[in-house]
């Protein structure tokens, strides 16, 4: 597996779709929050899905995910993925997006990169544990994010 990247960059500026589910039954959404690195001696990705959108049921579900990125001319769909519902649009139809199998789960032809991920650990980001204008922030009224760190399994370009 090779990747070379600047990783805020590419996660903050470029963003990407996180995908979990099955060619059968699956979500996707826009992410911009997310890493890439090491623990328990493995590659890992690590993204940030608060418990309200659909595609944190599939992350639960599932034991696999994908993280792909794409090229500039798709920022409008990965808009679009980011902020629209999986419950109120068929996101698939709409969004023009190719979905193929990658494993068993699912990623797009149109992306440039994905990072095919096996689910090892979640857990809830406790807002007291957080420095309070963060917490403020970003769990006020929202949701609270799960964070799912996901061995990196194949990295297809
Ligand atoms: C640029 C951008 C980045 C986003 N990053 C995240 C993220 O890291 N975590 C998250 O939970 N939601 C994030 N969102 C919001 C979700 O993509 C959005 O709520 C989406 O509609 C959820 O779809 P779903 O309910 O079908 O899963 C982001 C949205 C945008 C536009």
């Amino acid at each position: 597996m090779n990747f070379t990247t600047d990783i805020f960059e590419t996660f903050d500026k470029q963003w990407a779709l996180l995908t979990a589910g099955d060619m059968e039954k699956f979500n996707t959404m826009t992410v911009s929050w997310g890493g890439l690195g090491t623990i328990w001696g493995k590659p890992v990705a690590t993204v940030y899905v608060r418990t309200s959108r659909l595609t944190h049921d599939f992350m639960d579900d599932g034991e696999f995910f994908t993280v792909s990125f794409f090229p500039e001319e798709y920022k409008k769909t990965l808009g679009v993925l980011g902020s629209k519902s999986g419950r109120d649009m068929d996101k698939m139809h709409e969004s023009g997006l190719t979905a193929k199998a990658i494993g068993e789960t699912v990623t797009f032809e149109e992306a440039t990169v994905t990072f095919v991920c096996r689910k090892l650990f979640k857990q809830q980001l406790d807002p007291a544990n957080m420095r309070p204008e963060i917490a403020e922030q970003f769990y006020g009224k929202d949701a609270p994010h799960d964070m799912y760190i996901g061995e990196v399994v194949e990295i297809v370009k």
